[in-house]
């Protein structure tokens, strides 16, 4: 969501649209892949662990899962293995900002888990996390 829009409220329009919608067609659940905003700040923490973190007043601490369950949503499952993507080493580089010199892992910006990278074959690879939430129509 553009920046001068977020903090108004209008994730929660989104998604009663989107309940209305799949109401009207007649369908009983909305399943919605989240990509939760703060999993970049702790990328080698496993997703499963962190959809299940909470705050001192029990909501869930990251700010999209809480606002989808603070609209009825409930968590379904959370994957460690939700969107690949593969590059050569010098595609990583290029869209991470960053030089890649050795074989190993490495924590990106933007990046909710590590990058592996394989300079022997020229390869980097990445399995992107998400957490998928329902919603009842
Ligand atoms: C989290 C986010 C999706 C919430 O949507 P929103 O409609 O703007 O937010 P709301 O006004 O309903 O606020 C919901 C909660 O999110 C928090 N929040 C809103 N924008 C935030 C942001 N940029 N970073 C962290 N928290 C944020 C609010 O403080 C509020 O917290 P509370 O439960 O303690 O009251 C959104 O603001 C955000 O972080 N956007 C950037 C990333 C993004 O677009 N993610 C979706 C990709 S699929």
């Amino acid at each position: 969501m553009a920046e001068d829009h977020q903090g108004r409220g209008l994730s929660k329009v989104l998604l009663d649209a989107m309940a209305d919608t799949a109401r009207r067609a007649g369908l009983g659940t909305v399943l919605v892949p989240v990509r939760p905003t703060w999993k970049e700040r702790y990328p080698l923490v496993p997703i499963e662990r962190y959809a299940a973190w909470t705050r001192d007043d029990g909501t869930p601490f990251d700010p999209w899962i809480r606002t989808q369950v603070g609209a009825g949503g409930t968590i379904a499952a959370a994957s460690a293995h939700s969107s690949r993507i593969t590059g050569t080493v010098a595609e990583w580089e290029h869209w991470t900002g960053l030089a890649l010199p050795e074989d190993g892992e490495y924590v990106f910006p933007g990046g909710l888990a590590p990058l592996q990278v394989d300079r022997a074959r020229d390869r980097g690879a990445y399995w992107e996390p998400g957490v998928w939430i329902t919603h009842e129509a």
